[in-house]
């Protein structure tokens, strides 16, 4: 989080202009949805700032990565990507989402034990982070001619490319070994019931849709894929009303997310 502080000295409107500016054909007809989605996500703020503020701008990319449909409300590609792995059973929509070949620590989906088609296209983009954005224009269209939702450019591929340049969460903070004592959480637990029980209940069982690849229970999903849920807890949920906790700092989701597994221990 220190280098998005330091990325991000100006504040979110001047970041989102400056996107703009630096787009130069940003399509404008995209700003509402997007400012429509800014105002559904909005987390129960006590300023404005968390509406509006860096961490936010930076959350929107971070859904976007999830799945750029859902989060920017353009109409789910049909056709599956025939780059993607022909022996995974996944959706075709969700082959061309970036976190099903990057991944949802952004080093490789499931990139060492994969078939040899597995380990070609999930590959890992953590080295991006602390790079220049500006950068990253290039590397994308040269490595995505394919991404044809993203190739005209514009405000959604902006937001994506500073999501994985100052984004990406560290890895290190959230080590099983890191926060387990009573005092880290407990500290989880107040964030929990503060910020999340309302919607999830206090047994953080309920408000999931029922998904093939998932049990619909917070304990179940911190013990079987603490990834894709530090992810989403941090970024927010695509077309959710989910808050996003990016504006909180990295250990105290840590300590949330070492109390979430010790929610629901029957669900395994
Ligand atoms: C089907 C799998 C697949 C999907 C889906 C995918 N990527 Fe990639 N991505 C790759 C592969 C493979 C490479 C390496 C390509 C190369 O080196 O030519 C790559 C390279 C990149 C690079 C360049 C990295 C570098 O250091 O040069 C960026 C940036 C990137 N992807 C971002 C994204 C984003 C953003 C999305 C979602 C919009 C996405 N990718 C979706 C497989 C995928
Ligand atoms: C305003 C209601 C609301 C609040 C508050 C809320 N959530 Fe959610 N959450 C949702 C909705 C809606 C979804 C999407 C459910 C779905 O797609 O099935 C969701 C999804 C999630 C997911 C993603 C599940 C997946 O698909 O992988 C996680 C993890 C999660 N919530 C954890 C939390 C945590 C932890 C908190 C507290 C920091 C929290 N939520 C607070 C409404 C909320």
């Amino acid at each position: 989080m220190a280098g998005l502080q330091k990325f991000l000295s100006v504040s979110a409107t001047a970041v989102v202009l400056a996107l703009v500016a630096f787009a130069g054909t940003a399509p404008v007809a995209q700003l509402p949805a997007l400012a429509t989605q800014v105002t559904q996500d909005a987390p129960a703020p006590e300023t404005k700032e968390h509406e509006f503020g860096d961490a936010f701008v930076v959350s929107l990319g971070g859904k976007l990565y999830d799945n750029y449909w859902a989060g920017s409300g353009a109409s789910p590609p049909e056709m599956r990507n025939p780059a993607f792995p022909s022996d995974l059973k996944v959706s075709n929509t969700d082959t061309w989402r970036c976190v099903s070949c990057h991944g949802w620590d952004y080093d490789g989906a499931a990139r060492t034990e994969g078939s040899a088609q597995q380990q070609k296209q999930f590959v890992s983009l953590r080295h991006l982070q602390g790079t220049d954005p500006f950068n990253m224009l290039e590397l994308f269209t040269r490595a995505h001619p394919d991404q044809r939702a993203l190739a005209a450019g514009g405000l959604p591929l902006d937001l994506l490319l500073l999501f994985l340049t100052v984004g990406q969460y560290d890895l290190a903070t959230f080590r099983p070994e890191k926060s387990m004592s009573q005092k880290n959480l407990s500290r989880g637990r107040d964030i929990f019931e503060g910020v999340c029980m309302s919607c999830h209940d206090p047994n953080g069982k309920s408000g999931f849709q029922v998904r093939p690849d998932m049990v619909g229970s917070l304990g179940w999903q911190a013990r079987h894929q603490p990834k894709r849920m530090i992810h989403k807890i941090i970024n927010g949920v695509p077309g959710e009303s989910m808050l996003a906790l990016r504006f909180m700092d990295e250990p105290a989701i840590a300590d949330l997310v070492a109390y979430l597994k010790t929610l629901d221990p029957d669900a395994n």
